[in-house]
């Protein structure tokens, strides 16, 4: 099940990304037969490096990255064999083209994908240089990494830019939680259980909550995350993608548009905020010092080294303006340093009125955990099996795919480097899923700079601030980890 024959070019080949990420995949994808022989990854940095060097570094991230068991000797060679590199600047017109050129010669008639992991305002710029250099063939594809743009007039420059010259067809904009196998795993479990699927709707959903918690600060990123914040960095993004396939319509089919289209009308449905609601509707806020793993850890700002009102906690109420979805919230919420690294989806169904039993007024609760121990668990109301009347009592359907399946579970990386590759671009972002996420932030964003909200703090090791909790409980309800 090897991919066509391709070169892939990767600009910001020395950053963090490509020897955290990108590279690991690509070596698990050959382990799994995936990669064919004549397939050649080509590095591109300012960076002067030899092609050694750059297989050294290689092999570093590797031996960091990759877990032992799965390091076999012959198989890092054949890899590091695949690696070439070019010192470039892709944003200058005046840079060593003709290196990279001779690199690809031969390659006209392969797949050829450049995945862009520079600064985004270099994107248009890079693009420009390759068409001028000529080196966009019919079978060429771009990756963009995240992110595109700060706002929505940035994502245009950057889509205009990159737009000239690539089609729409061409231009790949990852978002790496569409790669991961729980997120693809909620279009499974909706639409191909009718047990949930009859249930998917205002009906009987009182609300829904998505979060991605991490305990990790802002590691070496500090210059590019307080430009940012955590509205930017994961809720513009990976958690409204996931929100769009969590409440999309069934979708006319599996293909790309089909898919996408349907997303799109999610994102483009979510009820306006307009700046004067966002106090009342949006939390940011910002950790300080605190416990982490075992360990004391500083505040935010002691780790910046100066004032900064970026937020590293952010929740948002969200509400989707469509019949399915009228009246229900959905709380959306990500930060660094909380008390457990988890991305999860929470469905709470509304209570029933049985007017039967003598106790067990509890909503019942469906958990997709995107990661870790990736699986799904719904809590049920069974007889309390110690008592003689009919007390319910709560008992969870638990399902961990990975020791159900046997599987690894694969880094989202893997699956969408190789998408690019074979022009499938279902786990990719349009355009204007893009332009509708930033339109709906966009106020929230404006407000917070205004500084109409207050930015709240956190310990560091905790689940946010207080603030985070009022939002739900004004609604009578409480974040996954507070439920009863
Ligand atoms: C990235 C963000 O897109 O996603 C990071 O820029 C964040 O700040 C990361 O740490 C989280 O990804 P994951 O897959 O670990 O949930």
């Amino acid at each position: 099940n090897a991919v066509e024959p391709f070169d892939y070019v990767i600009f910001g080949a020395t950053g963090d990304l490509t020897m955290r990420k990108l590279l690991p995949a690509f070596y698990y994808r050959m382990l799994a037969g995936q990669v064919p022989d004549s397939a050649r990854i080509i590095g591109t940095a300012r960076s002067p490096l030899s092609r050694t060097e750059y297989q050294g570094r290689a092999r570093e991230a590797l031996d960091k990255f990759v877990a032992k068991a799965d390091l076999d000797e012959a198989r890092v060679e054949a890899f590091l064999n695949m690696l070439y590199y070019v010192s470039l600047n892709g944003a200058d017109p005046e840079g060593k083209w003709a290196d990279l050129k001779a690199s690809l010669a031969g390659g006209e008639g392969k797949a050829r994908v450049f995945y862009f992991s520079t600064a985004p305002n270099l994107y248009r710029a890079v693009a420009e240089n390759l068409h001028a250099q000529e080196l966009i063939t019919p079978k060429t594809r771009v990756v963009l990494e995240k992110p595109i743009g700060i706002d929505q007039e940035s994502a245009r420059e950057i889509n205009d830019g990159v737009g000239r010259y690539f089609q729409e067809g061409q231009i790949f904009r990852i978002d790496h939680y569409l790669g991961k196998e729980t997120v693809q795993d909620i279009i499974a479990l909706r639409f191909a259980n009718p047990v949930l699927n009859a249930v998917w709707s205002a009906e009987y959903i009182d609300y829904v909550q998505i979060t991605a918690a991490e305990t990790v600060g802002v590691e070496g990123r500090a210059g590019y995350y307080d430009g940012s914040g955590a509205l930017r960095d994961m809720i513009q993004n990976h958690l409204l993608q996931v929100l769009s396939v969590v409440a999309m319509e069934k979708p006319a089919s599996l293909d790309a548009d089909a898919v996408r289209d349907a997303k799109v009308k999610v994102l483009q449905a979510l009820k306006p905020l307009t700046a004067e609601m966002v106090k009342d509707h949006a939390v940011r806020a910002q950790y300080v010092a605190g416990e982490s793993g075992g360990k004391e850890v500083p505040g935010y700002l002691t780790e910046l080294g100066h004032e900064s009102g970026t937020e590293t906690f952010a929740a948002v109420r969200a509400e989707i303006a469509t019949p399915r979805w009228a009246g229900v919230p959905f709380y959306i919420r990500s930060a660094k340093r909380l008390t457990r690294k988890v991305s999860e989806v929470v469905i709470a169904f509304k209570k029933t009125d049985h007017g039967l039993f003598p106790e067990g007024d509890r909503p019942q609760v469906l958990v997709i955990r995107i990661q870790p121990d990736e699986g799904v668990s719904l809590s049920i109301e069974a007889k309390d099996p110690s008592r003689d009347d009919m007390a319910l009592r709560e008992a969870t359907l638990d399902v961990s795919f990975g020791p159900t399946f046997k599987v690894r579970y694969p880094d989202a990386y893997e699956r969408l480097l190789l998408d690019a590759v074979r022009g499938y671009p279902v786990l990719f972002i349009r355009r204007d899923e893009v332009e509708a996420a930033w339109s709906w932030v966009e106020p929230v964003l404006e407000s917070w700079k205004a500084n109409k909200a207050p930015v709240e703090t956190y310990k560091a090791g905790s689940w946010g601030p207080e603030a985070a909790k009022a939002l739900l409980a004004r609604d009578g309800h409480a974040w996954h980890e507070d439920m009863a």
